[in-house]
């Protein structure tokens, strides 16, 4: 029975991700995607993110933060200018980042309220992070002393650090650990793509769910539940499907988004950053990714060994938080970076170069992140603000997104 809490918890620790879903498996049957996708990731033994670093050339994979700093720049006077829109009836603000990998993006946020000064002193950063391997690397980056204790505790607070301008930094296990008391600016980049979905397969005998087994050499397959599970009836959508149409779901990440909703339906506001789609798709979307290499069939790796990934629906993500706050796009990275003035920004990095190689490296650069081929089309981006707010730019009032899924 310990073996099924871990699972569901997603903090086995003393047994390898492949271990606990093998014993699982071998007495209890088939697993959910979503739980074999939970236990790759965050299995405290050799969990995907848990011990080491995956970001980078050396890595699996480079994320729009880790490209250019114009990104989080840019995030940064994204948040600022709606700050000095509204004077919060708050003296402090609370920036909060789900899912900071190495601080890169947050690192860059900073830069730019430390050039505000009626900002620099009353900002506290939380990051919400399960990796205590990334915390270790967010506080090196932030430049936050005694890094070996960064990590939560087992209750899922750490203590307070300060960076060299006096900035609190704090770390938490869970969202809903963090006391917000200030005016809250919120940032998930490449977060809800890594929380756990189930799927589930269209079938003349209605929706069954996508599982894991193992085969008769004991490698790990996919099957179909033969029967409607607690998961395919209560998740498994209505409406018109057809034979072999996938429904992808991630009760996690709209537990996620609704609990950001909640945090700025007064006052503060939320971007959601990520992969994904406005309607969702009728195919799969988990794959892994190895070495920059998209992997389809994550199955073929061993569990933990790769990074492991879903399209986010954004459809379903407003939808979720529509009733608490007001929602507005998803806009594609590539409009989002360009109004908001990537292009101007990347002209006096250029002017202010030494060298035409750093020339080169930035315009490349931000011709990655917003080209309509590449990240500027896969990625979008998602406001949340209090319903009594216009949306701040370059979010317009048309650009929302809660048609009924
Ligand atoms: C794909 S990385 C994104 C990193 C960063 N936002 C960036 O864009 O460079 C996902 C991050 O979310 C963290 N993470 C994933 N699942 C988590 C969970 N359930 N709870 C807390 N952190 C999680 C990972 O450890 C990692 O820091």
């Amino acid at each position: 029975m310990a073996v099924l809490k871990n699972i569901v918890r997603g903090v086995s620790s003393v047994r390898s991700a492949e271990s606990v879903l093998r014993g699982h498996i071998k007495v209890f049957g088939p697993v959910p995607v979503a739980s074999y996708m939970k236990e790759c990731l965050s299995n405290g033994k050799d969990g995907y993110y848990m011990t080491r670093n995956v970001f980078g050339h050396d890595g699996d994979f480079v994320t729009s933060p880790e490209i250019s700093q114009v990104f989080g720049e840019l995030v940064g006077i994204h948040f600022v200018n709606q700050w000095q829109q509204f004077p919060s009836k708050h003296s402090t603000v609370d920036l909060i980042e789900l899912g900071p990998g190495r601080g890169t993006l947050m690192a860059d946020i900073l830069k730019i309220f430390n050039r505000i000064p009626q900002m620099s002193n009353k900002v506290n950063v939380h990051f919400v992070e399960m990796s205590p391997f990334l915390a270790k690397t967010q506080a090196q980056t932030l430049g936050v002393t005694q890094p070996n204790e960064e990590a939560p505790t087992e209750e899922g607070t750490s203590v307070t650090r300060q960076t060299p301008a006096g900035v609190n930094v704090q770390w938490y296990r869970k969202f809903e650990d963090i006391d917000i008391k200030g005016f809250p600016m919120i940032v998930a980049h490449e977060f809800l793509d890594a929380l756990p979905v189930h799927q589930f397969v269209y079938t003349r005998d209605g929706w069954r769910e996508r599982m894991i087994g193992l085969d008769d050499k004991d490698k790990f397959q996919w099957v179909l539940a033969p029967s409607a599970t607690a998961s395919s009836r209560s998740l498994g959508p209505s409406g018109k499907y057809k034979e072999g149409d996938v429904y992808e779901v991630s009760p996690d990440s709209l537990h996620t988004a609704h609990q950001i909703a909640q945090a700025v339906k007064d006052d503060g506001m939320a971007l959601i950053v990520d992969y994904g789609n406005k309607e969702p798709k009728r195919t799969p979307t988990v794959r892994g990714y190895k070495a920059h290499v998209m992997i389809e069939d994550i199955v073929e790796h061993e569990p933990g060994e790769i990074d492991l990934t879903a399209d986010v629906s954004f459809q379903a993500v407003a939808k979720v938080c529509s009733d608490t706050c007001a929602t507005y796009g998803p806009m594609s990275q590539g409009d989002w970076l360009r109004q908001m003035g990537i292009h101007t920004r990347t002209k006096q990095m250029v002017q202010s170069s030494q060298t035409r190689e750093e020339q080169v490296k930035i315009i490349r650069s931000t011709k990655r992140l917003i080209d309509n081929e590449g990240m500027g089309s896969l990625f979008q981006f998602l406001s949340l603000v209090p319903i009594s707010v216009d949306p701040p730019f370059p979010f317009v009032k048309a650009n929302s997104c809660t048609a009924p899924l």
